[in-house]
């Protein structure tokens, strides 16, 4: 089986532009075989929001009525891929910073991001579902979005649920998640899919943020299968094999996850 990860420059709040650039890399995937694709969090309107009042403008409901998830819709049916991409959700009158699993047939599921990162935490709601896993052409799909990197309990609560490959969008700013995601990997025996972004953007504040790039495919066994650039845009196709992700045996005495103890009580 082969996916890919989508390393994306978004021009800031113009969604036209972005999605032109977004084409341009999708398409250079056709024909290669991939079942499922990876792009970076909030990928159709860039980072930071100066107000909720442009956040709602950007914001959609999830059931790909709406106009990005519904043009990754389209392109989902044009290459017969699936598509997880980081998507500023809206319901009712509030906003989650969310990533939808996308197929041909429409939107299959969606995460909410539980653990909001700095300046987000004034216009999005920490997501408020868990960590669903969807099964996709024989692979179970769990997404965890940018920050979700620094809580190993929701990459732990993926495999507890069976997930074999958590797709994560991301738009990383500081330096820690590729060091961190290999113990995730390793720990839960899982495939990891980091799709980060290039470029840079302002805050509200003024300030002016980075963003790192350095999208990586970790295997169960945290090796990487491919690894971006810091600064370019960039398409990496990779061969999994989700059988590596399903026998999370260390010794003959000693399985990853039927080790687990029960430990609720002990410290706290
Ligand atoms: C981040 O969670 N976007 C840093």
């Amino acid at each position: 089986m082969k996916a890919a990860i989508i390393q994306s420059n978004p021009a800031h709040l113009d969604a036209q532009i972005t999605r032109a650039r977004l084409e341009r890399q999708l398409r250079s995937l056709a024909g290669k075989g991939v079942q499922l694709v990876v792009l970076p969090e909030l990928a159709g309107s860039g980072y930071a929001f100066p107000s909720r009042e442009t956040l709602s403008e950007h914001a959609e409901v999830a059931d790909g009525t709406g106009a990005f998830l519904g043009w990754l819709w389209a392109q989902c049916r044009k290459y017969d891929f699936d598509i997880v991409a980081g998507f500023a959700e809206r319901e009712g009158d509030r906003f989650y910073n969310s990533a939808a699993l996308i197929g041909p047939e429409g939107v299959i599921g969606v995460y909410r991001k539980i653990h909001l990162f700095d300046s987000e935490k004034e216009v999005f709601t920490p997501g408020d579902k868990g960590v669903p896993v969807f099964e996709r052409r024989g692979v179970k799909v769990a997404m965890l979005i940018c920050y979700d990197w620094a809580f190993p309990e929701v990459w732990r609560m993926a495999a507890c649920s069976g997930a074999d490959l958590v797709a994560h969008p991301s738009n990383l700013v500081l330096p820690f998640c590729q060091t961190a995601t290999p113990g995730h990997a390793l720990c839960n025996r899982i495939w990891v899919v980091t799709a980060n972004r290039i470029g840079s953007e302002q805050l509200p504040n003024g300030s002016e943020i980075a963003f790192t790039g350095g999208s990586l495919a970790l295997n169960p066994f945290a090796h990487a299968e491919a690894s971006g650039p810091q600064d370019e845009e960039w398409e990496g196709v990779f061969d999994f094999d989700v059988e590596l992700a399903r026998n999370k045996s260390v010794t003959t005495r000693n399985d990853l996850l039927q080790d687990r103890r029960e430990y609720s009580g002990w410290n706290n």
